[in-house]
């Protein structure tokens, strides 16, 4: 029996767009293969920076292009540190506030507006006026990871922090890995200059310079005009697997658990009946042909799950669905110490 993975947050190889990639990749290396496979810029493939500076609206000197923009490394990092909760809505800002109040003045908020991995919610309107006003009156420094904002197949898009604030205190990330493909391993950040500047010693004396091939790629896929498009086919895709993912759900768990309705990225968060040991039922799902991650890896409640529908397909979901409900009554009968 084949497993179906809930687990991997990673595209379906469907979504990747192979054949365009290995045509940017040899136009690229064609072009330019005489800067591109030398060492580069520290900070980047100086092309793509300026593209990405223009996107957003700043010096290109403010962005540097990286190895993909990570996320288990923030979540070690900053491991022990102060939590905000979130809710429905994303981060809870009053929260914030009292904890801003009563603590001396943080070195950095780090956050996911958009599609929060793990829990798929995503920050509202209001709160992401409110977040930017904060950062502007209380000198707050926000490093807002955006990697799956472009990825919204429902509902209107939002401004960024980094949009309404004007990225002075906020500093704003994102990553090619959701739209064109994580195997590129291209991310980037735009900062205040002053800091960009300062991260040249430090890549020079950890990897040299980034892979500047993929970076040469990416920048052809994007001169080509390839992006929408491909964003277009993506987003469809993950709609039929996240709409996939809801009907098994509400076939098959109404009434006993509840789950959140992400518009776009690839995760939903499920809320499985109080008291069951979600650790538990891995070890249970994973020898019915079913894995995810249980919510408590992510410092959430023992009880919950994080679901990705981005990885299996349409046809699987339900199946992998049906296959973890079935073992949900005994879990959940299971009381936990
Ligand atoms: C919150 C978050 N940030 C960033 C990334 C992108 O990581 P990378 O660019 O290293 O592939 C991901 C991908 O899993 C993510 O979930």
């Amino acid at each position: 029996m084949e497993t179906i993975s809930f687990a991997r947050g990673v595209p379906a190889p469907e979504l990747l767009p192979i054949e365009e990639l290995a045509d940017c990749a040899k136009t690229a290396i064609e072009r330019d293969g005489a800067a591109a496979l030398l060492y580069g810029h520290t900070l980047g493939y100086q092309p793509l920076r300026e593209w990405i500076g223009e996107r957003h609206g700043v010096d290109p000197a403010r962005v540097v292009v990286t190895n993909g923009s990570t996320y288990d490394r923030p979540r070690k990092i900053l491991n022990g540190f102060d939590e905000v909760p979130l809710d429905d809505d994303g981060l809870d800002v009053d929260e914030l506030e009292r904890l801003l109040d009563r603590d001396s003045p943080p070195a950095f908020l780090y956050t996911i507006p958009t599609f929060q991995n793990p829990a798929g919610v995503t920050l509202s309107e209001e709160r992401r006026r409110r977040l930017a006003e904060l950062a502007d009156v209380r000198a707050l420094r926000i490093l807002e990871d955006d990697p799956y904002g472009l990825v919204r197949f429902e509902g209107e898009p939002l401004p960024t922090l980094f949009e309404l604030e004007g990225g002075r205190n906020v500093m704003y990330s994102s990553s090619f890995s959701k739209t064109i493909a994580p195997g590129l391993r291209v991310g980037y950040v735009v900062l205040p200059e002053e800091i960009a500047a300062g991260l040249e010693d430090l890549v020079a004396s950890t990897y040299i310079s980034p892979a500047l091939v993929t970076q040469a790629t990416v920048l052809e896929f994007l001169r080509r005009g390839l992006l929408e498009p491909n964003l277009e086919r993506v987003r469809g895709l993950l709609r039929d697997r996240r709409d996939a993912m809801l009907e098994a759900l509400e076939r098959e768990l109404r009434g006993q658990a509840r789950w959140s309705r992400p518009e776009g990225g690839y995760f939903l968060w499920l809320e499985l009946p109080e008291g069951t040991d979600a650790t538990e039922l891995l070890g249970r799902a994973t020898a019915a042909g079913v894995t995810f991650v249980p919510g408590s890896d992510f410092g959430g409640e023992q009880s919950s799950a994080r679901l990705a529908f981005s990885f299996a397909a349409p046809s699987e979901i339900g199946e992998g669905v049906s296959r973890l409900a079935r073992l949900v009554p005994a879990v959940a009968a299971v009381k936990l110490p």
